[in-house]
């Protein structure tokens, strides 16, 4: 707290209050945690006034903290990760509108504010991917993916990582994906075949790009913008868009229902969607499409239109009797056999 001084936060403490100052914004970013820093620094060199308290947690897992904290929410503000679960904290109650101008943005991230009447707000988008590394593969001679139906053969076992979608948003955006490439049934028969050949299910949706990046697994599944990064930063790693066609994220930014500094949540909104802000995104490695309408896209960031995305439809796999069911099926037909804590 930087305004308060000792005495004051000793009343606060001695009141009972655990709430964050004005001067203080608790904030959730499901982001990268390069990003995450980035945006701390810039909001705080801006703000001088207040402090930015950040954690880094995945989609699906900043949803359950929510969900345990209504009525007496923690967070003030979360930004970044997939925006299926920020639409159905919305359609839950557990986020709430901020009000701010989003007249810069581009269809896709006003397409969120308008499904969730304006509590979820697009921040960027991405495809969704495979990825292999190339020495690995070579070393075990083994051809490359082309197609999500490849990974299903036995010529990948043990080769494969990918998230857990009860964690992930980047899992789920894989789920919902499969759901409306393949209808739910063959989707699950897919993802279970997928299943035998998975090594392990991650928790956070990037990790298992980084991993195949190592060498520690030969494919993954991710976002395409995340395996960019890494290929980049010079691992073998090659991203494919699978032929059958993918799905892709919006990314979002909401402010949570009761937050205890509104004001200083909703500087925060307007902050992540500026474009000198967003432009700033690549510095940290950071390839999404950006939201903004003038903000820079990066040069490395996937061009799109180059990929065959299907019709994602947010307004139903943004909702929460959805995403339960297919949760739940995921736990009976595919499950992680080693959940990780
Ligand atoms: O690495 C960044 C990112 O891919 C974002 O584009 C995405 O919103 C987020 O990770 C999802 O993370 P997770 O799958 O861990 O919820």
């Amino acid at each position: 707290m930087k305004k308060f001084g000792l005495v004051s936060s000793a009343v606060l403490m001695m009141a009972g209050a655990t709430a964050a100052s004005a001067d203080e914004i608790s904030v959730v970013c499901s982001a990268e945690q390069d990003w995450c820093d980035l945006m701390v620094a810039a909001f705080e060199a801006e703000n001088t006034d207040t402090d930015v308290l950040m954690v880094r947690k995945s989609t699906g897992e900043t949803l359950a903290q929510i969900r345990a904290e209504a009525g007496n929410p923690k967070i003030d503000v979360w930004w970044g990760g997939t925006g299926d679960p920020h639409l159905i904290a919305a359609e839950e109650g557990l986020t709430q509108a901020s009000g701010v101008d989003t007249s810069d943005l581009l269809g896709w991230a006003q397409n969120m504010a308008t499904i969730s009447e304006g509590k979820a707000i697009g921040i960027y988008a991405g495809a969704l991917a495979m990825a292999y590394n190339s020495e690995i593969l070579d070393e075990k001679d083994i051809a490359p993916p082309a197609c999500w139906a490849d990974l299903e053969d036995p010529r990948f076992v043990g080769e494969i990582q990918v998230a857990n979608p009860n964690s992930s948003g980047t899992a789920y955006t894989e789920l919902a994906t499969f759901v409306q490439l393949f209808g739910e049934d063959e989707a699950y028969t897919k993802l279970a075949a997928i299943g035998q050949n998975v090594n392990s299910y991650t928790k956070s949706g990037s990790a298992p790009s980084k991993a195949a990046a190592r060498g520690e697994t030969g494919v993954s599944i991710g976002f395409m913008h995340d395996m960019v990064n890494l290929a980049a930063q010079g691992f073998p790693l090659v991203a494919v868009a699978p032929c059958e066609g993918t799905g892709y994220e919006v990314g979002a930014v909401s402010v949570i229902e009761g937050a205890r500094n509104f004001e200083g949540a909703k500087a925060w909104v307007e902050f992540a969607l500026r474009a000198d802000i967003q432009s700033r995104a690549p510095e940290t490695g950071s390839y999404q499409v950006p939201s903004n309408s003038n903000a820079e896209v990066a040069p490395e960031s996937p061009d799109l239109a180059s990929i065959k995305l299907i019709d994602y439809d947010f307004a139903t796999y943004g909702s929460s009797e959805t995403r339960a069911r297919l949760l739940a099926r995921w736990d009976s037909d595919v499950g992680d056999p080693n959940p990780q804590q």
